[in-house]
């Protein structure tokens, strides 16, 4: 098939569970400023997927303003892109409804985020959190998405998506979906905790001090950079030592993630040197990179009607295209009645 068939289009969607952190921003958020310029981009706020696991209803409300504020502050701009609540496009959940009847039982079963997510509870997790990765194929082919940006963590779901699209597309004989690729920026695809380098930076850690939230103000940052955890001994000599450094990898990672620089150059920085240096460093360009985002986010929460009406004329301008997505789907089903 023909790749330029289908207009590309980008679609990625970020979770209102409260507390948005800089492993979201880094690894997701601030690489999709860039896409809208080049291509038709969607960004919904997945008050479905949210709600997998218990919400509270009025944090549920006031994490979706949250969320659109991040995007809008992060240099999002919704006269060029389209900022959506998901709960509020009913084709999402329409779409999900024909997926599940193509996707497989054995197909969800190797999802490793869900068996990370229920752990030892499987029994007693909600059906939803098992067919999460179901909905996400929903979110993606229902705009035919052709490019979705997410952090390394959602590969696997990704993987599954194109999975579907096969499927769905072999089994009705028609290319109806392109088979969207995902974007993945290897220079902060997985930003660590900084009390523990070999765990990702997540929401759900008990240690507030494992994360930097979009919100801390600059004493916050300041204290959780230098209370994170690095080694006793300098930095090392050669670049393959950081290896088994994953403290200080993740550091580095962070520092050229926020300035934009060559992690490799960053290294070069700071070999042989003392991890108070490298702190005190980061401190500086973290701060210089969230506080413009904290303080315009702060303006944008402050006026709930501005970012409601956002959201509410995205929803609308998505729905135009989620529309005709179901109606072919419909058609090609045999759902739609003939007449
Ligand atoms: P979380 O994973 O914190 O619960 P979401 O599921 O809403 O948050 O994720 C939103 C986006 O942020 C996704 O694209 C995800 O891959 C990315 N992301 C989340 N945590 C990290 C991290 N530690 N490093 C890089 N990207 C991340
Ligand atoms: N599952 C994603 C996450 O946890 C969020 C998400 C939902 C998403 N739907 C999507 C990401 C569609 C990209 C495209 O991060």
């Amino acid at each position: 098939m023909n790749k330029s068939f289908f207009s590309e289009r980008v679609l990625s969607g970020v979770q209102p569970t409260g507390g948005l952190h800089l492993g979201n921003y880094l690894g997701a958020i601030k690489n999709f400023v860039p896409l809208q310029q080049k291509f038709q981009s969607l960004f919904c706020v997945v008050d479905l997927h949210a709600i997998t696991v218990w919400q509270d209803p009025k944090d549920l409300i006031a994490n979706k303003c949250e969320v659109a504020a991040a995007f809008i502050a992060s240099g999002i701009d919704p006269k060029k892109s389209i900022i959506f609540n998901q709960s509020q496009v009913p084709e999402h959940t329409q779409l999900a409804w024909v997926l599940n009847c193509i996707a497989r039982m054995g197909w969800l079963n190797r999802m490793t985020q869900f068996k990370d997510k229920a752990g030892k509870n499987k029994e007693k997790v909600s059906v939803g959190l098992y067919t999460y990765p179901i909905l996400m194929a929903s979110d993606i082919m229902i705009y035919k998405a052709t490019h979705v940006p997410v952090g390394e963590d959602q590969k696997q779901h990704l993987e599954l998506t194109r999975d579907i699209v096969q499927k769905f597309n072999n089994d009705f004989k028609k290319e109806v979906f392109p088979m969207p690729e995902p974007i993945i920026m290897k220079s902060a695809a997985r930003i660590m905790s900084l009390r523990d380098g070999t765990k990702k930076m997540s929401k759900s850690d008990i240690s507030e001090y494992s994360r930097i939230m979009l919100t801390d103000n600059n004493d916050e940052i300041a204290k959780k950079i230098k209370k994170a955890k690095t080694d006793a001994m300098p930095l090392p000599e050669n670049i393959e030592e950081l290896e088994n450094m994953p403290e200080a990898k993740n550091l580095l990672t962070i520092y050229s993630a926020c300035e934009n620089k060559n992690f490799d150059e960053v290294f070069l920085k700071y070999q042989n040197r003392n991890f108070s240096d490298l702190k005190e460093d980061l401190i500086e360009v973290v701060i210089n990179k969230l506080s413009p985002i904290r303080e315009e986010m702060i303006k944008l929460l402050d006026n709930h009607d501005y970012l409601q009406g956002i959201l509410d004329s995205g929803s609308l301008d998505a729905q135009k295209i989620a529309k005709k997505v179901l109606k072919e789907v419909y058609d090609v089903t045999g759902l739609n009645s003939v007449s």
